[in-house]
């Protein structure tokens, strides 16, 4: 292929695990898996999502990073180099460009709760989780959401912080940042666990979270659990595509996409074992009280514990930065399209874009006080309208095509050179799930969830 020469590769070992760790592990896991999981029964949903997860994300995900890996260029063009490659039809590329969709829809609405992140290190910083009590942490939270020039003024920040990380180059600051924090960040959830199983419930938080019971599940939250598995692993939208087409071709896929899964379900499952704790021992405090869940339940840890002020300001800090690289990972496909399409200036490109997700992520910030009530979107509000369409739609829809081209379209011979570091039992049984599996299984989780949110 044309493009191998041209495009750069990622010459330290690691630093793909690092660079697509560092997307996945981010306000997903640590702010939306919580609370996601607190509004759609606890255990019932956190099995669903697991399932979701070994059988549709991790093969996915092979396939995705060897799409990227094979056409070795931003999702779109590597899409269009690998279907050259193979002789199929170009009317794959949408799935490129559906990835850019999303990624930037995403993008619009993660940098207001971003936002929120960036608040709360300064109020932590003030002092301000001192004394919170279930009562008091609500009314912060709320009195935060009706300030909009509050909100703008820090989704802004954060948009200019991603900004600025892709003007200046991805990797070197981007590698040294996820190498150094993220396991300050896994520390920190450790000894935030700890300490809200010290002065929490434990054993009804990690019930909650653990306990499957039947009359739990329900078809909103297996749709849930499937959109979630994707965003959570940044499927399905070309990040990983992205980061994959770096790999150096004699690495492991398979081995380096466990390594990310695993490392991304931890994270969240020990952010749910260190919020619910709290949860279920504070009054006015319930696992379905929403997209505050975790603004609300861990300052009133951090206002509790010996140097809380230090531990929150740092912990939110750590959050900010996980939100960070996944941001990036967000904003790089659309910008790498707009360069190596339009041959746009890396700076025109990057402002552009995030010009553009500042204004539709102005929907996001309304959405949480004068639009909140609102049911204009198949009666949502722009937030939710926004969240439903990328990780319920758009994700599944772009990960499922990827799964149906690598299985059915793409050359055997490509897939097998790609992954011949595998055994040829660990490469069949991939392929199966991906031929098979992985896409019956999103169809109809797709259908039943169409079928529930127009069905009522
Ligand atoms: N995986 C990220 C998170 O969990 C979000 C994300 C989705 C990033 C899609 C990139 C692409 O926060």
């Amino acid at each position: 292929m044309k493009s191998v020469q041209k495009h750069a590769i990622w010459r330290r070992k690691g630093t793909f695990i690092l660079a697509a760790t560092g997307s996945a592990v981010g306000l997903g896991n640590i702010w939306k898996f919580p609370y996601i999981a607190g509004e759609n029964g606890g255990g019932a949903f956190v099995l669903m999502y697991l399932l979701c997860i070994c059988l549709i994300g991790l093969p996915v995900m092979v396939a995705e990073v060897l799409l990227g890996r094979r056409g070795r260029a931003n999702p779109i063009m590597a899409v269009q180099a690998v279907t050259r490659e193979s002789g199929s039809s170009r009317g794959w590329n949408v799935i490129g460009l559906f990835g850019v969709l999303a990624g930037f829809l995403i993008l619009s609405y993660y940098s207001v709760i971003a936002g929120w992140t960036l608040e709360y290190v300064t109020t932590a910083a003030r002092g301000g989780f001192v004394g919170l009590d279930g009562e008091s942490a609500k009314r912060a939270f709320e009195a935060l959401n009706a300030n909009k020039s509050a909100l703008v003024q820090w989704q802004t920040a954060f948009l200019c912080m991603t900004v600025l990380v892709i003007v200046f180059g991805v990797t070197r600051g981007l590698e040294t940042a996820v190498r150094v924090l993220m396991p300050l960040l896994f520390v920190l959830l450790v000894v935030l666990m700890v300490y809200a199983a010290y002065v929490g419930d434990f054993a009804a938080g990690a019930s909650f979270l653990f306990s499957f019971k039947f009359s739990e599940l329900s078809l909103k939250g297996l749709s849930l659990a499937l959109g979630h598995a994707f965003f959570t692993l940044s499927l399905g939208m070309g990040a990983i595509m992205t980061y994959g087409s770096y790999m150096p071709s004699h690495h492991s896929i398979v081995k380096t996409v466990l390594i990310v899964g695993i490392l991304d379900t931890v994270v969240a499952l020990m952010a749910g074992l260190a919020i619910f704790p709290i949860v279920f021992a504070t009054q006015g405090v319930s696992p379905g009280d929403g997209s505050g869940l975790m603004f609300i339940s861990l300052p009133i840890v951090f206002g509790a514990m010996p140097f809380g002020t230090i531990f929150g300001t740092l912990f939110f800090l750590l959050v900010t930065l996980a939100a960070w690289s996944s941001a990036i990972s967000l904003l790089e496909p659309a910008v790498a399209y707009l360069i190596q399409r339009f041959r746009f200036h890396r700076l025109s490109a990057n402002l552009l874009i995030a010009s553009l997700a500042w204004l539709l992520g102005l929907g996001t910030v309304m959405s949480f006080n004068d639009w909140s009530d609102s049911t204009y979107f198949l009666g949502m509000n722009f937030f939710n309208f926004i969240d439903f369409i990328t990780a319920s739609v758009l994700l599944p829809l772009g990960g499922v095509l990827m799964a149906i081209y690598v299985g059915w379209f793409m050359q055997r011979r490509s897939l097998r050179s790609e992954l011949r570091q595998e055994s040829r039992k660990t490469f069949t049984r991939w392929f199966t799930i991906v031929r098979y599996v992985s896409p019956a299984l999103v169809l109809l989780v797709f259908l039943i969830g169409l079928y529930g949110k127009f069905a009522g």
